[in-house]
């Protein structure tokens, strides 16, 4: 195989090779948020390179159906499905003329492969789909996949959990995100922060008094974010303020902590010992350059939350648990989810979920509030978790629950609030 990185790049068409290689990583199981922000620094359009492998993933499912009836036979090069992908995306929901698209990606494949047979292959495959697009459209009408934009798996499940609305959440599933911020209110007021977004010309929203973005800009661009007046956060996560008053002088730890979203938004509001535990060091770094950013402080640990090895042996307060999960809520942001994840990822985030809050249990003082919080919408990761440790636990009580499903302007997310009792 002939690799992106030894390609002569032309100019106008250089994006496509980083497109190319972003989505054929992923096809290979790589994240996309992470091969995007691995590569942006070396693209020409930004926009157009997001707008081209997030809408690839976006529309998965469509172009993936329409992928199998153009090309029946297993092709063992993953490079050429990514450079078909492309093609089919642009065709059926950009403005790009539609010869531009074949001539420039049988032009891109000819420099990549020199190969007058593989040339051959793309320009008849997309042609092929310029011919028979309309023919298609009907005979994939019937097909689920097809007809969500969702995998088949997933449309069960959804239909199973939410019986009267799965439809409305695959549509917000599959729509674009919006950003949400957290505005510091220790260093500007609310009304103060967003006078300086208007003189930006920075065009926001409000829902209650959080605050997001109505197009997805650079966050750098933000103004005083260096200064820390203003995080990054998705409004349902902000939510957890709202949802437990944590008390001031508490020991509180957030057990999932990185990239300390949730940690730093409670340091912003409350004065609290806390711990940030997580498991993934190159996480915690995130976490380390946010509280530094905004100029707060914790108690950091790199460690396991099913064991003990990095526990002082002190009660805590309050534990947060925003575990591992699915991700399924965040879809929109991450829509790469909807290739990657397999039935089976549920059973072993569940378990995984189960293993956390068991272990976490013991360390909550009598009367403690323990917040599990996850950013699925699978109700096996949600209410059913909590079913199955109110059965365990005689001294656990459930106190509130919140099923935020995806909105518009915000990821899906799921809070359950659980007291220990005193028995
Ligand atoms: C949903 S994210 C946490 C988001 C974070 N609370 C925030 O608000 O920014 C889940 C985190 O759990 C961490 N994690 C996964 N397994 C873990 C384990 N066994 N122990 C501790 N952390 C774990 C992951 O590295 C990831 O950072």
């Amino acid at each position: 195989m002939k690799t992106i990185g030894k390609v002569f790049y032309m100019k106008p068409l250089a994006d496509y090779y980083i497109i190319i290689e972003i989505i054929t990583n992923v096809l290979r199981g790589k994240n996309l948020v992470n091969e995007f922000n691995y590569q942006v620094d070396r693209v020409l359009n930004v926009g157009k390179v997001k707008d081209i492998t997030f809408g690839v993933f976006r529309n998965y499912n469509i172009l993936a159906s329409i992928f199998a009836l153009l090309v029946p036979k297993k092709i063992n090069e993953i490079q050429l499905k990514s450079i078909i992908l492309i093609g089919l995306y642009e065709i059926k929901y950009t403005n790009k003329v539609e010869y531009a698209v074949t001539n420039d990606l049988v032009n891109i494949t000819s420099r990549l492969y020199k190969n007058n047979q593989i040339k051959n292959f793309i320009n008849a495959v997309l042609r092929n789909y310029l011919r028979s697009q309309k023919e298609l459209d009907i005979k994939l009408s019937s097909d689920f996949e097809y007809k969500y934009n969702f995998p088949l798996w997933m449309i069960n499940k959804l239909t199973h959990d939410y019986k009267d609305n799965y439809q409305d959440i695959i549509a917000s599933l599959n729509g674009k995100p919006k950003l949400g911020i957290r505005v510091n209110q220790r260093k500007i007021k609310l009304l103060d922060y967003l006078a300086l977004l208007d003189s930006s010309n920075i065009k926001y929203n409000k829902v209650n008094d959080f605050i997001y973005l109505m197009e997805l800009s650079n966050y750098k661009l933000l103004p005083k974010f260096e200064q820390g007046y203003v995080s990054i956060q998705d409004i349902h996560a902000q939510e957890l303020i709202n949802f437990v008053d944590i008390e001031n002088g508490c020991r509180v730890l957030d057990a999932c902590s990185a990239p300390g979203g949730k940690a730093c938004q409670i340091l912003e509001n409350k004065s609290v010992d806390i711990t940030c535990l997580d498991i993934d060091n190159s996480r915690l770094d995130k976490l380390r350059q946010n509280l530094i950013r905004l100029n707060l402080t914790a108690n950091i640990k790199c460690g396991d939350a099913r064991n003990n090895d990095w526990w002082d042996h002190k009660l805590y307060d309050y534990v947060i648990a925003d575990v591992p999960c699915s991700a399924s809520g965040t879809i929109k942001k991450n829509p790469d989810i909807k290739y990657i994840r397999t039935v089976d990822d549920i059973t072993n985030f569940v378990k995984l979920q189960r293993d956390i809050v068991h272990n976490l249990w013991k360390m909550l003082k009598s009367n403690g509030i323990l917040i599990y919080i996850t950013c699925s919408i699978f109700i096996d990761e949600n209410k059913n978790n909590i079913d199955y440790f109110l059965d365990k636990y005689r001294n656990m009580q459930l106190l509130d629950e919140k099923v935020l499903l995806p909105q518009d302007y915000a990821d899906g997310f799921y809070y359950a609030k659980l007291k220990k009792l005193a028995i």
